[in-house]
């Protein structure tokens, strides 16, 4: 098959709004393999179509401290995932890492997103990015088994239950690998291009870590769809697009809403809609049979020219200039004397022809079944989908639910800047010392004024200030009081950037040295999992 006769039509809108074929990147802003920082996160609302995370706030039962202060900062269709936290629904959480060194305190945002969703009842999953780390940043064998014990190591310590959850890798899960398979199925070269800019030198095993990818996102739902989170930082969110569509490609029908046999675009359906409410109201509960040709006279001369009496009703069609008009328009003409109806369209797209055949039975109610797709006049659109869902699952099918997504802020750099793996003076490492972590908060780079008096006059800037973010991202953890605190002290100058780092130093030593305690603690527990963690390849 290839990408363009199956390609969604162009009303393929995902819930979010989002188009469903992926859009080329031609902003490199968001490069899942590129450095990590974000200049102007609300670009990413307007031109990405990530959502703003507080609006939906009031709809998480105890929202994460990462939640209440904006650090989780947008989402994508988290809503189902909220819904099914609010209703105790089943639903998951995944996310992965490259293991390319070690895990250090960004990582353990994601690592607190993964067990906080597990603690309110998700499955939760988290794995090792061993093959994009392989194919994409090209670590051997032997540095990725070392660095992914590390990993696991501190995601067990943090609380991940792994009796609730899995931890996999990538290289060892023959499943997954099946699913990557036959997701690359719908997804070809150029689309890869558009989306990550690869050309004729990236190599295969780079765009198989994509398939794969998307098989780990997916992955959660393969024993049953579910709403599923993936928690990351935002240069993934290309992968996101690409799953999200994906998700829907494999799909066997599509639900639409429609009111006559002919298919419709989004725009066109808009205009059917409006027809509709129109003329039910000039039709007016008589018995008056709402024609096509009605529909076709309203849409072109308005109100007036509809004719509801006469015998063979007839349409001049004009000249419009709006292009959806124009060809809906054109639709109704030679839908004639068809009935002008609200349905409900289950639309074949890849389905069994067993599996259509079980869609058709299971529509109850007033039906209309034609070549590749079935109209139900009783059942709505979210009841329409529960039913497609499920008769795609009995047939075989995945059923996928497209997958959410939460982003969070990147962490400033301790010395300023961006925060990087490659700089240790930049980031702390769960590994490091808790004497070196002290050292490092110590020595970080401030928000504070040249002098005290400045200081005291004109307050801190708490908001440019790396040792904040500590406070917020990490050292508070779930006290507000303190977080407030500090930012209120320091803006109002009654805080110096001294005894602050003083104190966060020190709770940067406690967290680093309990840390590690519970490390040592996890070991016996990795080591009951069935986690192959010396692969022994070349
Ligand atoms: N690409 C991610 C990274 O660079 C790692 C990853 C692999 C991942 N599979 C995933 C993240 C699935 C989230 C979900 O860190
Ligand atoms: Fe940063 Fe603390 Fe100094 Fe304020 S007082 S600028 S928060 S180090």
């Amino acid at each position: 098959m290839t990408r363009d006769t199956d390609a969604p039509a162009a009303d393929d809108v995902l819930p979010d709004g989002g188009d469903a074929v992926a859009e080329g990147a031609d902003d490199v802003a968001l490069d899942p393999w590129g450095s990590s920082t974000v200049a102007d996160y609300r670009k990413l609302f307007e031109e990405f179509g990530i959502e703003e995370f507080d609006q939906l706030l009031p709809e998480v039962p105890k929202p994460h401290y990462l939640m209440r202060r904006g650090v989780i900062f947008g989402h994508r269709d988290y809503r189902p995932v909220a819904a099914a936290m609010r209703n105790d629904d089943p639903f998951a959480v995944l996310s992965g890492f490259m293991p390319t060194g070690d895990p250090h305190i960004g990582h353990k945002l994601v690592f607190d997103e993964i067990i906080w969703h597990q603690e309110r009842g998700g499955d939760a999953y988290g794995l090792i990015a061993d093959l994009e780390a392989h194919s994409a940043r090209g670590l051997t064998w032997d540095e990725i088994d070392e660095h992914s014990r590390d990993y696991l190591l501190s995601l067990l310590a943090l609380g991940f239950d792994p009796d609730e959850g899995e931890l996999y890798r990538q290289s060892d899960n023959r499943e997954l690998q099946d699913l990557a398979f036959e997701l690359g199925s719908e997804a070809n070269y150029s689309e890869l291009q558009a989306i990550y800019g690869f050309d004729g030198e990236t190599d295969v095993s780079h765009m198989q870590s994509v398939v794969t990818q998307m098989a780990d996102i997916l992955y959660p739902q393969l024993d049953e769809p579910k709403p599923t989170v993936i928690p990351v930082g935002p240069d993934q969110d290309p992968h996101m697009r690409l799953a999200r569509d994906l998700a829907i490609r494999m799909r066997y029908f599509k639900v639409t809403e429609a009111y006559a046999s002919f298919e419709a675009d989004e725009g066109e359906r808009a205009l059917l809609r409006e027809t509709w409410d129109a003329l039910d109201e000039l039709a007016d509960g008589d018995d008056t049979t709402v024609r096509c040709v009605h529909a076709a006279q309203y849409l072109a001369h308005g109100e007036a020219a509809v004719d509801f009496e006469a015998d063979r009703p007839t349409v001049d069609v004009p000249e419009l200039e709006e292009s959806a008009r124009a060809s809906v328009v054109a639709k109704l003409q030679s839908a004639g004397m068809e009935p002008f109806r609200p349905r409900t369209r289950f639309f074949d797209r890849q389905a069994t022809d067993e599996a259509f055949e079980g869609l058709v039975d299971a529509v109850e109610g007033e039906k209309r079944v034609y070549e590749g797709h079935v109209d139900s006049f009783d059942l709505d659109v979210a009841e329409a989908e529960e039913l497609a869902r499920q008769v795609e699952v009995d047939h075989g099918g995945y059923g996928f639910i497209p997958p959410s997504s939460i982003y969070h802020r990147f962490m400033t750099g301790l010395t300023g800047g961006k925060m990087s793996s490659s700089v240790p003076a930049s980031h702390i490492s769960l590994l490091d010392d808790p004497a070196d972590g002290y050292d490092k908060v110590k020595a970080a780079t401030t928000g504070g004024r040249e002098t005290a008096e400045k200081q005291r006059e004109l307050g801190g800037e708490a908001d440019d200030c790396p040792v904040y973010e500590l406070y917020a991202y990490l050292l508070a953890n779930d006290d507000d009081d303190l977080a407030t605190e500090v930012y209120e002290e320091c803006v109002g100058g009654e805080r110096l950037c001294g005894g602050c780092k003083e104190q966060a130093a020190e709770l940067m030593r406690e967290f680093l040295a309990d840390h590690q305690e519970k490390r040592e603690e996890a070991k016996e527990l990795l080591a009951e999992l069935d986690i192959d963690l010396d692969t022994d390849r070349a």
